[in-house]
């Protein structure tokens, strides 16, 4: 009976998709784009590879984080993940059927360099040697991130990571090996990812690896301090940003013809109300969540709202040091998910101890009308063109890669993902109106290409065009709706009914599990 009732629910759900596909067919195809427009999909390092005590790997502040107990109550940790570290091969396949551009994907640094610094693991090596490979001969670019979270745990232990100024020197070595050894067929470099999400959640919510705080509404926190954290790790990463990307200009640049960038997530940012006071908040959330990486690598100095509310608290650049900073991008990477309302809350400042958000002097509210959160990301496309076009006109006209953009939905719900297929259609359409709008945007990299190890609910949210079967010991991929629908649109097809149909037929599988 239960598999009736969900066979009847997969019917109703292919007639929807059948429906949506239907009316929006034709709007646009991949040929409207400009040639050398990339089409991706990304993933982790530690979400994927899995083999986390093979081969001379040893453990990052993520592998310590999800051993804490923080990933869910699905799965634990990303031990085995995807397997990717085994499985690339077959994956690398998969992208190349599906007609993918480039691939992004991170480097574990613990891996390569398992202490941090000091000797290279020549298996780490091997392995990105490998994994590089096999894509370069797929046609397929490979994207590389240095830092997604997963800061070895032995310069953690040392001297906390991100908050020493001694991160700076280990993170441009590290960095010199990865130019040194992949640089000859790596073209696009990103030093860290989602700087700012790492540097609040990491150090000031206690969210995020390493889970540091002092004042926090979720955790209980026994280490760290939030009101000056957040600020030295950004403060941080910005110069080591901007010192491995000294490097690679200086040694590495005119040879192997690459571009370096940073990577920050972007929220939609509205005001709550049209009060003075809620639309200048938004303008102080903006500084405070982009302005706070974007104005030192583009002007060399923190936002003026930064200064005047965090005080002796944000770190000042050295004239060397924002002469270093300014201008060390040559693209940025764009992570966008969510959107939020901003509301005023100028009594924050009157706390003594105070966070990034009481700092900031705003509140967040969810952006769906009835102030709940919704599980599945709103799909607002307006609202990331009215963000690019903001950090245009502030900071300048320069490359933007969308790094992450993709649909959150549970794991088991189906693999006819049509919320996911109705996300990529509406913001893929609304990427080519930005394109004719001038922005100059020269990528779309869907998060996930594969269901990977999420970060704060392990393996119960998925963002994966594969479903992959965690239960069976060969983790087994298998394509959703949006796989199919986004091989078809690289492939300049049209969207048609073949895709649904041909989904239909293996449903069955996940209504079985179910
Ligand atoms: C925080 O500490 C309190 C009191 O010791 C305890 O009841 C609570 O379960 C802890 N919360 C977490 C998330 O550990
Ligand atoms: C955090 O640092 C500030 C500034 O140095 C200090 O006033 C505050 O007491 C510290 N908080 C904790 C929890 O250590
Ligand atoms: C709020 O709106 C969302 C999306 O429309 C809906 O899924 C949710 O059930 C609503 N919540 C409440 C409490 O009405
Ligand atoms: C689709 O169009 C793009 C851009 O015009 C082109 O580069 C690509 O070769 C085409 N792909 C196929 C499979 O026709
Ligand atoms: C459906 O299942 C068949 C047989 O298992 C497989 O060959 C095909 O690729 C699947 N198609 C989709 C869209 O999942
Ligand atoms: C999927 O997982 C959610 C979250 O645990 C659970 O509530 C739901 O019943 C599951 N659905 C199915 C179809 O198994």
């Amino acid at each position: 009976m239960v598999i009736n009732s969900s066979f009847a629910v997969m019917h109703l759900s292919v007639a929807a998709v059948l429906i949506s596909l239907v009316s929006f067919a034709n709007a646009f195809t991949r040929n409207d784009f400009p040639p050398n427009f990339l089409f991706g999909a990304g993933t982790s390092a530690y979400q994927v590879e899995g083999a986390a005590n093979e081969d001379g790997r040893k453990p990052s502040i993520w592998d310590t984080f999800a051993y804490a107990g923080n990933a869910g109550q699905f799965e634990g940790n990303g031990d085995i993940a995807c397997d990717q570290y085994h499985k690339y091969k077959d994956d690398v396949k998969l992208m190349a059927k599906m007609g993918l551009d480039a691939y992004r994907f991170s480097i574990s640094w613990s891996r390569l360099i398992p202490d941090g610094k000091g000797p290279i693991n020549p298996k780490g090596l091997q392995y990105y040697n490998n994994l590089i490979n096999e894509l370069t001969s797929q046609g397929i670019q490979p994207h590389v991130t240095l830092h997604h979270w997963d800061l070895p745990q032995a310069l953690e232990d040392e001297y906390l990571g991100w908050v020493s100024r001694r991160i700076i020197k280990d993170f441009t070595a590290y960095a010199d090996v990865c130019f040194k050894e992949f640089g000859d067929r790596v073209k696009y470099w990103t030093t860290v990812n989602e700087g700012n999400g790492g540097a609040i959640a990491g150090y000031g919510s206690g969210f995020l690896p390493p889970q540091r705080c002092s004042l926090s509404s979720i955790y209980n926190c026994s280490k760290g301090n939030s009101s000056t954290e957040p600020y030295l790790a950004a403060h941080h990463m910005l110069l080591a940003h901007a010192s491995a990307a000294r490097l690679y200009r200086k040694k590495y640049q005119v040879k192997q013809q690459g571009f370096i960038g940073f990577n920050l997530i972007v929220f939609g940012l509205i005001p709550l109300t049209n009060t003075r006071e809620d639309i200048i908040a938004t303008q102080r959330a903006k500084d405070f969540y982009i302005g706070w990486f974007m104005n030192p690598l583009t002007f060399g100095e923190y936002p003026s709202t930064m200064k005047k509310n965090v005080g002796s608290r944000l770190p000042f650049f050295t004239s060397r040091e924002s002469n270093l900073v300014k201008g060390s991008i040559d693209f940025l990477g764009v992570n966008f998910y969510n959107t939020f309302y901003i509301k005023d809350n100028p009594g924050s400042l009157q706390k003594k101890n105070r966070d990034h958000m009481a700092d900031m002097a705003a509140e967040i509210k969810p952006y769906s009308g009835n102030g709940t959160y919704t599980y599945e990301f709103p799909v607002i496309p307006w609202i990331l063109q009215g963000m690019l076009q903001l950090m245009k006109n502030d900071f300048g006209n320069f490359p933007i890669y969308l790094h992450e953009i993709g649909q959150q939905t549970r794991r088991n719900s189906s693999l006819d993902d049509w919320s996911r297929v109705k996300y990529m259609h509406e913001y893929i359409g609304g990427v080519l109106d930005m394109l004719r709008s001038g922005l100059n945007i020269r990528g779309y990299f869907v998060w996930a290409f594969l269901d990977v190890f999420e970060l704060l609910n392990g393996l119960e949210r998925s963002f994966g065009l594969y479903y992959v079967h965690f239960e069976d010991p060969s983790l087994r991929r298998q394509p959703k709706l949006s796989a199919a629908w986004y091989s078809n649109f690289l492939n300049n097809k049209s969207i048609d009914s073949k895709i649904a149909m041909k989904t239909e037929e293996n449903s069955s599988v996940l209504a079985n599990t179910s």
